[in-house]
């Protein structure tokens, strides 16, 4: 997947996305992802007003838009904290997940739980390096769970990777080339963007406040 940037300027804007694009939004917002800040960015693809834009969920909880909608791009939601990510996507699943850094796991358990045998095996001494390097791979695990639409109701460590290479996934996420994987990192935060198109261009859309702006890469 390759990364570019081209900054939307003003709220109106029609956005369409190109063959093979993915959209990463900021949304700005008090309440970053809350379903108003994401209506307000979907209305843009859909050329209807925010308050028109109508959601449902899957059967395992993905949200979607409502067929009412029209042709309804796809799109993936993660907050921390103030900081509210949306990815969007035409014709490929896309899965966006971030988490603050600096934050030591209350209980290692789970990090046993969420990373196979050889993932804990590379994890660095430190334990603060370690809850780094432990948060980076759960956000590439969370994004890819969420492409496809299966979150947490999938165990995490059913998932092997060796930095965004896919090393094993479960059966129910097909094989290990159907997806592909990109980290961004943020102020303080790690985030990483899951698709099913390789070849995907991902660009970051609207206004990244340089407090909140990504680089590409761990
Ligand atoms: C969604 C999930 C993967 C992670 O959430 P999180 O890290 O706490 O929070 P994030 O902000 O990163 O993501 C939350 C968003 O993920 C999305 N989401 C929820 N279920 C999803 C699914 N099955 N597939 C894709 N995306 C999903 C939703 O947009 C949700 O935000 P919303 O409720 O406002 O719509 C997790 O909570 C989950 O799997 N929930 C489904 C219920 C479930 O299986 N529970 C088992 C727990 S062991």
């Amino acid at each position: 997947m390759s990364v570019t940037t081209t900054f939307l300027s003003g709220p109106s804007i029609r956005a369409r996305l190109g063959a093979g694009e993915i959209h990463l939004w900021h949304l700005q917002s008090s309440r970053p992802g809350s379903r108003g800040a994401v209506a307000a960015v979907l209305a843009r693809y859909l050329g209807i007003a925010a308050a028109d834009v109508r959601f449902t969920r899957d059967a395992r909880g993905k949200p979607e838009l409502d067929v009412r909608c029209g042709a309804a791009p796809r799109f993936s939601i993660s907050r921390a904290g103030q900081v509210g990510l949306l990815a969007v996507a035409e014709e490929t699943q896309v899965g966006v997940d971030i988490e603050p850094l600096g934050r030591i796991p209350a209980r290692w358990a789970v990090v046993r739980e969420a990373l196979t045998e050889r993932e804990r095996s590379v994890l660095p001494t430190d334990e603060s390096s370690a809850a780094d390097a432990f948060l980076r791979s759960w956000v590439r695990k969370e994004a890819l769970l969420k492409a496809a639409g299966v979150g947490l109701s999938v165990e995490p460590r059913l998932v092997e990777l060796r930095g965004i290479e896919i090393v094993a996934v479960p059966s129910e996420l097909g094989t290990t080339e159907s997806w592909a994987l990109v980290d961004l990192t943020l102020p303080r935060h790690v985030a990483a963007v899951a698709t099913e198109n390789p070849r995907a261009v991902l660009r970051l859309h609207g206004e990244w406040p340089t407090s909140v702006r990504p680089r590409v890469g761990a």
